[in-house]
């Protein structure tokens, strides 16, 4: 676990990650795709767990990816010498020719890409990653133009490698239609080219085995949450990275009949004992978890009272042997944010990075 001592941190509540989790969650990755290279997907401040010390801990990973070209050069800056690729490619020109001196590839998703990375006059060429739209419709060329596409950038003089690549819309769901055809266009577009290709996520590296070719792309399994609802991250031995932690601060007496927090939303059915929590939206904590949402004191799992608050959460406390000071887990090691998120109407990429978010930026 580490946590720089140093910088002043304005909050109680706090992340801890934990490297050596990412380490294990890399090996997993390595065992469901043994003969395939790992790009690790670290974009968003590598989904809240920090992008640079992430990329120190995964540095036996193959390249990485992020999303946007600032990512890449932060990266860079900070002396990873890795190969690098973003997925959302340049978005002006000033982008790419950083990208041919960085040594850093890109996405070739939309014909302007194509155009200005064909029309310019770069000193290195670049390796160019081509995103074919296989059926998620999101970024990505129309799959009948591959062919064109990849044959215009294996003769440009800009382009070093060519790969192709395409994304999954719905792989955490392992009974949609939609993942085969997605894998059938895959290999359709694909097969009379001599040419590496990546298809597949966190889901799809775990249950789409025939998706894997030479370059997988791991995001959430290597922060230690399940890609399937109804998996745990246990069961496919992933680690919990970030720790998210903070205090209790009150115990208060409810009567029967007591409402608690905002808009008063939970009505106390009998006498119990209440703790009040030092987190709230603020630091990242879901506010649509629900009543009965857990949390984890003293080696027991305790229930969310009421509404989120911006600086506080109220437990139910009744038989647990707590004192204002103790240590209470958000997720982590003890509790899986992967029940948070279910518990809040979200998912567990939008917690870690909401709660990272908060907690870096939350810093002096
Ligand atoms: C293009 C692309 N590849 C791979 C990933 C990793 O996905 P996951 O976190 O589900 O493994 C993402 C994440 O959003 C992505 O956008």
């Amino acid at each position: 676990m580490s946590e720089e001592k140093s910088s002043r941190h304005w909050r109680r509540a706090r992340v801890l990650i934990n490297s050596e989790a990412l380490t294990n969650n890399l090996g997993r990755v390595r065992d469901y795709s043994p003969r395939s290279q790992v790009m690790p997907v670290i974009k968003a401040n590598a989904y809240g767990h920090g992008m640079l010390a992430a990329a120190t801990a995964l540095d036996s990973a193959d390249m990485f990816a992020v999303a946007m070209p600032e990512e890449a050069f932060a990266l860079r800056a900070s002396g990873c010498t890795k190969p690098l690729l973003v997925l959302h490619g340049f978005y002006c020109v000033d982008e790419l020719y950083k990208f041919a001196s960085l040594k850093i590839s890109t996405v070739i998703h939309q014909p302007q890409q194509l155009d200005a990375l064909l029309k310019s006059d770069l000193a290195s060429p670049v390796d160019a990653w081509l995103k074919v739209d296989t059926g998620m419709h999101r970024l990505g060329i129309p799959a009948d133009e591959t062919e064109d596409y990849f044959a215009r950038l294996r003769n440009s003089s800009n382009v070093a490698r060519v790969y192709i690549m395409s994304h999954f819309a719905n792989a955490d769901d392992p009974d949609n239609k939609l993942n085969n055809s997605q894998l059938e266009c895959f290999l359709k577009v694909t097969n009379d080219i001599d040419v590496d290709c990546s298809l597949a996520n966190s889901a799809a590296i775990i249950g789409m085995p025939r998706s894997h070719f030479e370059v997988v792309r791991p995001g959430i399994m290597l922060y230690g949450s399940s890609p399937f609802a109804d998996v745990t991250a246990d069961e496919l031995g992933l680690q919990a990275v970030m720790q998210f932690e903070t205090e209790l601060i009150a115990i208060k007496q409810l009567k029967a009949g007591d409402a608690v927090g905002y808009g008063s939303t939970y009505v106390a059915e009998r006498d119990m004992t209440m703790g009040i929590v030092a987190a709230g939206y603020a630091d990242g904590y879901p506010r649509h978890a629900r009543n009965g949402t857990p949390v984890w004191l003293n080696g027991q799992r305790c229930e969310l009272l009421g509404r989120v608050s911006m600086d506080s959460i109220s437990i139910d406390l009744t038989g647990v042997d707590a004192s204002a000071g103790d240590r209470v887990v958000l997720w982590g090691r003890e509790l899986c944010v992967d029940e948070v998120a279910a518990a809040s109407e979200s998912i567990a990429y939008e917690l870690l990075c909401n709660a990272g978010a908060a907690y870096f930026s939350l810093r002096e």
